[in-house]
């Protein structure tokens, strides 16, 4: 008889999924993390994450070491380039929400967390020189002004590992550019306040006092009161940005013609409206 066992039950050995043993050997199996939407081919292997790699992985992966020279454990580690090309990252032990986003997902406690996070994701960037050759998946723009950092830029439900409620890591920085740090505060609040058409937000989200998510977030990011005047036209001009760069690359086709064609560049267009008409009060709960 061949002794076969998947070795997954649970917490307790959830480093094993994905492994399986025939005879004593370990063979790797491939299981497919589809999350995201975006990237085809994500896989998590044992312990690991193999994702393709594009042109802006080798600064992706800069980043990453920098993180982890650093000491910041909120983030993958880089392990190196597979047989397939695909870029190795480390499994960030925890859960990513899903959609319909889970209650943990939407709590103030999450949403701290959440900005605590960036704050330390942002102190631990800070230092990182970013070399001259570095080629981003999208160079800074001109909107954002002066860079300050490299921002994650895409601080999604799905781009945050939970564990145990609390968010306690970033993933996905495939969209990590030279930005300031208010371009990134309003991106991550797009999604968590969330700055969206009520008829866009997850149904869990629907009714959320956005004014005070918004004032919630900014005291745990530790925003002062000048600094938080900045953040609705910082909002107005990512909209502007983020419609014309999904246009852009939903024209070069994959993954991004398909969320366009899902109505991504609507959505923006109604968030944009819906900050318009909500612009004062929220003005008045941020300051
Ligand atoms: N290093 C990682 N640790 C834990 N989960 C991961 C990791 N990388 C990816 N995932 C899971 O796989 C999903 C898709 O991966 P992601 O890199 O975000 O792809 P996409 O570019 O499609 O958004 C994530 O939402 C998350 O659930
Ligand atoms: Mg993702």
């Amino acid at each position: 008889m061949v002794w076969c066992a998947w070795q997954w039950c649970g917490n307790r050995s959830v480093r094993w999924l994905g492994r399986l043993i025939f005879w004593g050997v370990v063979v790797e199996v491939e299981v497919p993390l589809s999350g995201g939407d975006v990237t085809e081919g994500v896989v998590r292997v044992g312990d690991t994450v193999r994702r393709p790699c594009g042109a802006h992985s080798s600064a992706v992966h800069g980043l990453l070491r920098h993180l982890e020279r650093v000491g910041f454990d909120g983030a993958p580690r880089v392990l190196g380039v597979d047989g397939k090309g695909r870029e190795v990252l480390s499994w960030v032990a925890g859960e990513a929400p899903g959609r319909p986003l889970p209650r943990y997902a939407v709590t103030r406690e999450a949403l701290v967390g959440v900005a605590l996070l960036l704050r330390r994701y942002h102190e631990a960037v800070a230092s990182y020189e970013v070399p001259e050759d570095a080629r981003w998946d999208d160079q800074a723009s001109r909107l954002d002004g002066p860079p300050e950092l490299v921002g994650h830029c895409d601080v999604t439900p799905e781009n945050v590992v939970f564990r145990g409620g609390r968010p306690v890591g970033l993933i996905d920085f495939d969209l990590a550019r030279p930005t300031t740090r208010m371009y990134d505060v309003v991106t991550t609040l797009r999604h968590w306040a969330p700055i969206a058409d009520p008829a866009d937000r997850d149904w869990r989200l629907c009714a959320v006092d956005v004014g005070e998510r918004l004032r919630v977030f900014c005291d745990a990011y530790g925003l002062d009161r000048d600094r938080r005047r900045e953040v609705l036209p910082a909002a107005r001009l990512r909209f502007e940005r983020s419609y014309e760069a999904m246009r852009f690359r939903a024209e070069q086709g994959g993954a991004w013609a398909r969320l366009w064609h899902k109505g991504a560049g609507h959505r923006i267009r109604r968030a944009q409206d819906w900050l318009e008409r909500n612009w004062d009060e929220l003005d008045a709960r941020l300051a």
